[in-house]
């Protein structure tokens, strides 16, 4: 668990109803030092448009006994969603925090996540575990230094078949990263920027 103050927020998603703990003051979790070594920011603590709305979308799927990866998990949400759906999910994200709170979350809501700290630009962990039949990401395009790495991980991470669910506020790395992607991937919308305010896009390996 972190050692911040927390408050617990009933978040819908979909016809789910998840009751998460978060830190009350994500910016009273700003690190100096993190920040200089790896422009770390808190990001992971609050609950962002893109984690509900890919909760939402996973949420309503029959995922029993499928093997689900979430990149930059942050409080997790689509990684309940999919576990509380039957998946065996592997949160992960940079942050030690972040996982622990994930985990944690998780059994407030009457699932077991596995957990990994993992930074996508080191993704052993992620990859020991390919291919997975669904790799989930929300709100990772927000830089574009994370543009690169992204694309040359994902294909690594699911073979014909498997599928990589993304959600995006808008993000300017994410023009980018579809534009680019197109080369590799079949790309689809799964349902448009609603009142949820991002989109879910889905992708499967190109010809498939
Ligand atoms: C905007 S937040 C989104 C969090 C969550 N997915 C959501 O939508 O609520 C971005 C997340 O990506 C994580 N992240 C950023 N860079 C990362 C990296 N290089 N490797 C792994 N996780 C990273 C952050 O810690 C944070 O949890």
């Amino acid at each position: 668990m972190v050692s911040v103050s927390v408050v617990e927020a009933v978040v819908s998603v979909g016809e789910l109803e998840l009751a998460v703990l978060l830190p009350r003051d994500s910016e009273a979790l700003l690190d100096e030092h993190a920040f200089q070594r790896d422009e770390f920011l808190p990001y992971w603590a609050e609950l962002w448009p893109s984690g509900v709305a890919l909760a939402s979308a996973v949420g309503t799927r029959p995922l029993d006994g499928h093997r689900v990866v979430e990149l930059g998990c942050g409080l997790a949400l689509p990684s309940i969603a999919a576990a509380r759906a039957g998946a065996r999910v592997l949160a992960t994200d940079w942050s030690p925090a972040a996982v622990a709170l994930a985990a944690s979350n998780a059994r407030r809501n009457g699932v077991r996540l596995s957990t990994a700290i993992c930074d996508w630009n080191a993704p052993s962990q992620i990859l020991e575990g390919a291919p997975w039949d669904l790799v989930l990401a929300a709100d990772v395009l927000y830089e574009r230094r994370d543009v690169a790495p992204l694309l040359e991980l994902l294909p690594k991470l699911v073979t014909d078949g498997g599928e990589v669910l993304i959600a995006d506020p808008g993000r300017p790395g994410a023009k980018e990263f579809f534009a680019r992607a197109a080369n590799d991937w079949t790309v689809s919308t799964l349902f448009g920027a609603t009142g949820a305010g991002a989109t879910v896009y889905r992708l499967t390996p190109a010809g498939c």
